[in-house]
């Protein structure tokens, strides 16, 4: 007889981990199967967690060998990287939170399976060769690195995001193909440890999706930092010989192709769902086009009892969305409602300056015919900031010219991932523009800078 659980969920990323910790908080039984040696999916193991931790070391790095530090009276000399420090450092950030979840697993009585799982029917699963049923299935199985046709990753010289979380030694060049989120933190990381950066994008900018206003000053900002923009490019293919890669590149539209030489290549073009190997025609489970498996606003996929989360699933591939389903889904599950507003999710670039979103942008307003007032202010004019001598960046409120509510808040700034949760709560509440402008915000504060911004709806900025 199979051993039988009330939830099993699939994948132990944050969708996944979160949903079986709720699921069991609220009296279930619960099983989370993961096949890698350590819980936390992507974002702990190969995502969000070691890149911050490598964008953290490497900016304060950055300060201590590039002399900035000397205007604030900190002189510093002899200033020297240990990039396997530096690398030990990440693997200690990861480990403490990764052991942190399997501690959470066993306080909260979720069994965690180890291995692959693959549906045997729409309510069993099998895993190593042992059956387990369930009256839900949750798929939380999360994404992986879409391939460029033509360029083999050997995550030597050619790597994916892993491979560049683990570089041995800084390279001299090394071409970004994808200018993306991944593309220019990781990106980041490598030109502060010294590397030469050309990011080279399909697009005619880079930070597609974000508001114009932010991908345009992110570009500016950091090409001063001596980040090396290929617009309007395609790659078409790279050649490794002898530890040095040749990337042939030519406009997107077509035309005279030119060799790049660089000692590593990132490919960063985004990512596709993982649902192979999951036996779903088994489940009768039938993803989109796009490999996704959609869901309806409990989760619900076409198949009674079997749930999806995270970025397995269509929308946005972020930590904070897979967790805020995973609560939703393991609540629904016990009979209660779960709440996930997909229009208030906020998105983080963790360059620095940062670059932060939540909402609507100002050109996705325009083509839905929106009218809209919006309030734009700058850093340059925050004294918080002006202090720090971090004064990069803006922030840009936008409010429905009818109703004055806000539709979309943008920052470029240093504590611009922080400051986007203000905003965030605010557009949840529902929050005008005005209500922003009359918060009193403690001074002195870079936050300061988001009411500013609010007051300029209305044109009515005291700071600039
Ligand atoms: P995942 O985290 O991908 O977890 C899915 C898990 O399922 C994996 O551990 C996988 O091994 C397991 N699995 C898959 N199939 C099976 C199977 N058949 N059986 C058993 N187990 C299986 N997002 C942010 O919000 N902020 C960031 O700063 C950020 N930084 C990132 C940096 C990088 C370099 C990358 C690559 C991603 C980053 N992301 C970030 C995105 C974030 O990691 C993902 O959105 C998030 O991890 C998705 O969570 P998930 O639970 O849906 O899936
Ligand atoms: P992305 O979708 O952010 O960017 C990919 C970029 O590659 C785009 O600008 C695209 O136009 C470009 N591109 C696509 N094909 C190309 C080609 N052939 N040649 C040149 N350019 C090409 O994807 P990325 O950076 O790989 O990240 C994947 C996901 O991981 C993101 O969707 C994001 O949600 C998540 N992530 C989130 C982070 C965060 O929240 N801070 C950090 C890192 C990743």
């Amino acid at each position: 007889m199979a051993e039988e659980f009330d939830v099993i969920v699939i994948g132990a990323g944050p969708g996944g981990y979160v949903a079986a910790i709720r699921a069991a908080q609220n009296g279930l039984k619960v099983a989370c199967v993961e096949s890698r040696e350590t819980l936390g999916g992507t974002c702990l193991n190969v995502g969000c967690i070691p890149s911050k931790a490598l964008l953290h070391a490497s900016e304060l790095y950055a300060h201590a060998a590039d002399g900035s530090l000397a205007k604030f009276g900190v002189e510093t000399a002899g200033v020297k990287l240990n990039l396997n420090a530096m690398l030990d450092e990440k693997l200690a950030a990861v480990k403490g939170l990764t052991d942190g979840i399997a501690f959470l697993f066993k306080k909260n009585k979720v069994t965690w399976l180890k291995g692959r799982a693959r549906f045997t029917g729409k309510s069993t699963v099998d895993v190593g060769g042992t059956a387990y049923t369930a009256k839900s299935i949750v798929i939380a199985t999360g994404s992986s690195v879409t391939p460029l046709p033509g360029v083999e990753i050997d995550q030597k010289v050619v790597v994916d995001s892993t491979g560049a979380l683990s570089l041995p030694k800084v390279p001299k060049h090394l071409v970004v193909i994808g200018g993306g989120v991944i593309g220019l933190e990781l990106g980041s990381v490598w030109m502060r440890l010294g590397a030469k950066v050309t990011v080279v994008e399909y697009l005619d900018q880079i930070l597609p999706g974000m508001d114009g206003d932010v991908r345009k000053d992110m570009a500016r900002l950091l090409k001063k930092q001596g980040m090396e923009f290929r617009t309007s490019t395609k790659v078409t293919g790279v050649k490794v010989a002898k530890g040095t890669a040749a990337v042939t590149v030519e406009p997107a539209a077509g035309g005279t192709a030119e060799t790049l030489e660089a000692d590593a290549v990132l490919v960063s073009i985004g990512r596709r769902p993982n649902t192979e190997g999951l036996d779903l025609d088994k489940a009768g489970v039938v993803p989109n086009a796009r490999g996704q498996i959609e869901v309806g606003h409990k989760f619900e996929t076409a198949v009674d009892g079997i749930y999806a989360i995270g970025d397995v699933t269509p929308g946005p591939m972020l930590a904070h969305k897979a967790e805020d389903e995973g609560l939703a889904v393991a609540d629904f599950l016990a009979g209660r409602v779960g709440y996930v507003n997909h229009d208030v999710i906020p998105a983080v670039v963790y360059t620095m300056p940062e670059a932060a979103s939540v909402g609507k942008t100002e050109e996705e307003l325009k083509a839905a015919g929106v009218a809209v007032n919006v309030g734009k202010f700058p850093f340059a004019g925050n004294s918080r900031a002006k202090t720090n001598r971090d004064t990069d960046g803006f922030v840009k409120v936008i409010a429905d010219a009818a109703t004055d509510r806000v539709l979309g808040v943008h920052i470029v700034g240093s504590l611009a991932g922080t400051m986007i949760a203000q905003a965030a709560q605010a557009m949840e509440f529902g929050a005008s523009s005005e209500d922003i402008a009359l918060t009193c915000h403690a001074h002195p504060t870079h936050s300061e800078a988001l009411k500013e911004a609010a007051m300029a709806v209305e044109g009515k900025a005291i700071h600039v």
